[in-house]
């Protein structure tokens, strides 16, 4: 029995030599000191051994009772210092006066930063900016503009069409070709005198190459008074293309065809790369073109409920991502729409 007891009591020490936290603790006291523990149950066989042997038993069981629990609030008190220990080296860790860690941040994308840009230098000139569906009536992207059904002009600008109800069916929707449908909008809805400005996503159904995506952006413009002219037209293209590619850049005017002006002019602006001596990103010829622009058509102001024997217009409609690639030097229009990181951080 003696020999039991002197296990129990080494067996128990042993183990608590390895015990680490609070829980092993305390499933070491209830497995060596609780209620149902071997010690317990020597102390409660005592009473049916013969006295001599009651005696000895007894004083040994309690001796090792007394040195298990004297232990256990050892153990407890050295847990309970390297607790304390590990929190404060951990408090000490953290650093409350280091500067924070720079979070990652994005910044816009070039195509954004143009049309605000653009947007700052019209709003400096008077106008003020409008947006109008992507999803547009054929009305507003075509018939409005002095383009009717069967218009070769529509031929120069396919694009995707939307399927509509049948009880649509005599008003067709497709994705607009050019922002100059919220132009159409704008004479449609305003009265003069009118400057808008109207940038946005376009849509044409094309093979994408260097210079073609199917989605691009435009800005296209309006304004409408009495005595507008020509000169209004070229003052304010001209001094859009000073603030935005400097005093130095050589700007050509040319005639050009667009239904729903007359007369209508094209602008080009001097070539990024070759400065006008000919290259292969302007084809030779030193110029690139950037807007179609020229005066309203009259039937088109009427058609929107102005009077053309009243107020005269000028319109313009801006190829909005050539410019940034003029002015770096971009020779690829799809690198603005592939996500490509290594390229769009340069902006
Ligand atoms: N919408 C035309 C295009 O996408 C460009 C254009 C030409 C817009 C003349 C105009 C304009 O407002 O007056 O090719």
């Amino acid at each position: 029995m003696i020999e039991h007891i002197e296990g129990l009591r080494l067996k128990a020490l042993q183990e608590l030599a390895s015990v680490n936290n609070a829980t092993e603790l305390e499933a070491w006291r209830v497995r060596y000191l609780g209620r149902n523990s071997e010690l317990t149950q020597v102390l409660r066989s005592l009473a049916t051994l013969p006295l001599e042997e009651r005696k000895n038993v007894g004083g040994r069981a309690n001796d090792v009772k007394s040195d298990l629990e004297d232990s256990f609030k050892q153990r407890e008190k050295e847990i309970a210092l390297t607790l304390t220990k590990l929190a404060s080296s951990t408090r000490e860790a953290i650093d409350f006066t280091l500067p924070a860690r720079p979070l990652p941040s994005g910044h816009l994308h070039p195509i954004t930063q143009t049309i605000d840009e653009m947007c700052d230098i019209f709003a400096s000139l008077g106008f003020h900016v409008v947006e109008g569906p992507e999803v547009e009536w054929d009305y507003y992207n075509f018939e409005a503009l002095n383009i009717p059904e069967e218009h070769p002009a529509r031929d120069t600008m396919s694009t995707y069409w939307i399927d509509t109800a049948p009880s649509d069916n005599e008003r067709a929707m497709l994705l607009r070709t050019h922002t100059t449908s919220v132009t159409a909008r704008v004479i449609d809805g305003m009265k003069p005198p009118i400057r808008a400005i109207e940038p946005g996503r376009v849509y044409r159904y094309e093979a994408s190459d260097a210079t073609h995506v199917p989605m691009f952006h435009q800005l296209d413009g309006i304004a409408v008074d009495r005595n507008i002219t020509m000169a209004d037209l070229k003052g304010t293209l001209y001094e859009f293309a000073r603030r935005f590619f400097g005093k130095e850049r050589k700007v050509r005017f040319r005639g050009d065809y667009f239904p729903f002006v007359e007369p209508g002019v094209e602008m080009a602006i001097e070539c990024a790369v070759c400065r006008g001596q000919g290259c292969r990103l302007c084809g030779n010829s030193g110029w690139i073109e950037i807007l179609g622009a020229g005066m309203t058509h009259p039937r088109v102001l009427e058609q929107g409920g102005i009077d053309p024997s009243i107020y005269t217009s000028f319109a313009f409609g801006i190829g909005l991502d050539r410019l940034p690639m003029l002015r770096y030097g971009i020779d690829d229009v799809r690198l603005f729409y592939s996500s490509d990181l290594r390229f769009l951080r340069q902006f």
